[in-house]
């Protein structure tokens, strides 16, 4: 569990969009990493979900616009503008972006952003014209200006049946989003670094339809480009084909071959002061992939495959300024082959796990390993969640970084 959420004040602002049910979601989400959730509803959200699923959620009251005791709604408004470590307008349609951007307060919702000092989120939701439509737009580009964030919406079939731009985006990314702001005003000991990120599985092809992949889901390596974010740096994040949200504000080169990645990667080389090298790279390629799909006849058939380049050895052959950390993902002898590699590739740590174990695999969001420098120092790190384990190793980098 992520600490950064622990017994932090969370205000939700929802309003009059069917994504509103949603938030219910976010708010059980919340709950659990340990935050004090509190709701304000405008008076149309309060139509399309019941105020007492969030007040059962959050194991709060709810705050809505009754306007029936206007001495409550004067206190209301200061108190919860005063109590929001962060605000988060989840979703937030059009009305409610335009009211803000114009300094209009005339329920609850708005007149509690115009008072909050907090810093303060929309996650919009609405129809794809809406969204699009030039006025919406101004009105999001004058908040940035004035210091608001947004989270973008994704895109996909809307209540209304239309496809387009305008679902509210999804719950982990709003989480992530939370977790950025939150963490930003903790430890910010990246910053001025440039950090480079390979991550995921390479997909080696043999012919239009048809590759050769690994099991590497690139969870590693996406908490790793998350963390670094958090702690200031900026990143670039090559990564092969995954299911995973891209980390809001990293500078993304999906690549799907070893070969792409090798190319990726020696592009953005120069500039890094650290390299995570945690992608699964594949490491042989079909020496002639067909130009059309392979029709099943003979019984049996060949494919021949030749050796990928090695990125990471290369890496460590060009090394000027840069630290370099390799993963050695083992099923056996896992610190022999951990050190061997640290040796032969010229890294400066290397983190070694064992990926036979369904606790830390390939695929889980958990890990545990141990991490070797080359000075000779040993790490442990214990079983965690791969977020909490990308700090502890990051923790254990910026060491050596900061005392070069
Ligand atoms: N690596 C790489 N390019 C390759 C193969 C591996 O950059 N063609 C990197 C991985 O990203 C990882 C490290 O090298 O950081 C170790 O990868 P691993 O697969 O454990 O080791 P290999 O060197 O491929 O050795 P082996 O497969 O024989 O264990």
């Amino acid at each position: 569990m992520s600490k950064v959420f622990k017994d932090k004040n969370i205000l939700i602002g929802i309003s009059g969009c069917i994504a509103a049910y949603k938030s219910a979601d976010l708010t059980s989400r919340l709950i659990k990493l340990g935050a004090n959730v509190k709701i304000i509803m405008t008076a149309n959200a309060t139509k399309l979900v019941q105020p007492l699923t969030f007040q059962s959620l959050s194991a709060n009251p709810v705050y809505f616009d009754t306007f029936q005791s206007t001495e409550r709604w004067d206190i209301e408004h200061i108190a919860l503008a005063k109590w929001a470590d962060i605000f988060v307008i989840a979703p937030a349609t059009a009305n409610v972006i335009g009211k803000a951007a114009s300094g209009i307060a005339d329920d609850l919702l708005t007149t509690t952003i115009l008072a909050t000092e907090a810093k303060t989120l929309f996650a919009p939701a609405m129809n794809t014209v809406m969204y699009q439509k030039k006025v919406v737009q101004d009105n999001i580009a004058k908040l940035k200006r004035l210091g608001y964030d947004f989270i973008p919406p994704g895109k996909g079939r809307l209540a209304c049946g239309d496809w387009g731009e305008g679902k509210l985006a999804d719950i982990e990314v709003i989480i992530q989003h939370i977790e950025k702001h939150l963490n930003s005003s903790t430890k910010r000991d990246m910053e001025g670094l440039r950090v480079l990120v390979t991550a995921g599985p390479t997909c080696e092809p043999i012919d239009p339809v048809r590759f050769i992949t690994n099991h590497s889901s690139g969870k590693m390596g996406y908490a790793i480009a998350e963390a670094c974010i958090q702690r200031g740096a900026a990143v670039d994040l090559v990564t092969g084909p995954t299911n995973l949200q891209t980390p809001a504000g990293a500078n993304v080169f999906p690549v799907e071959s070893a070969k792409d990645m090798y190319q990726a990667v020696l592009k953005l080389y120069e500039m890094a002061d650290i390299v995570f090298k945690s992608a699964a790279v594949a490491d042989y390629h079909v020496k002639e992939v067909a130009s059309s799909k392979i029709k099943k006849g003979q019984d049996s058939i060949k494919l021949e495959l030749v050796r990928n380049p090695d990125i990471l050895m290369e890496l460590g052959k060009r090394k000027t300024k840069q630290v370099l950390v390799g993963f050695a993902a083992e099923t056996e002898d896992l610190e022999k082959n951990a050190l061997e590699k640290l040796k032969r590739k010229n890294l400066d740590f290397i983190l070694a796990n064992d990926v036979s174990s369904s606790e830390s695999g390939f695929q889980s969001d958990e890990n545990k390993g141990i991490l070797f420098s080359k000075d000779g120092s040993i790490t442990p790190i214990p079983l965690m969640a791969k977020k909490e384990f990308a700090h502890r190793i990051i923790d254990e980098v910026i060491k050596k970084v900061k005392s070069d």
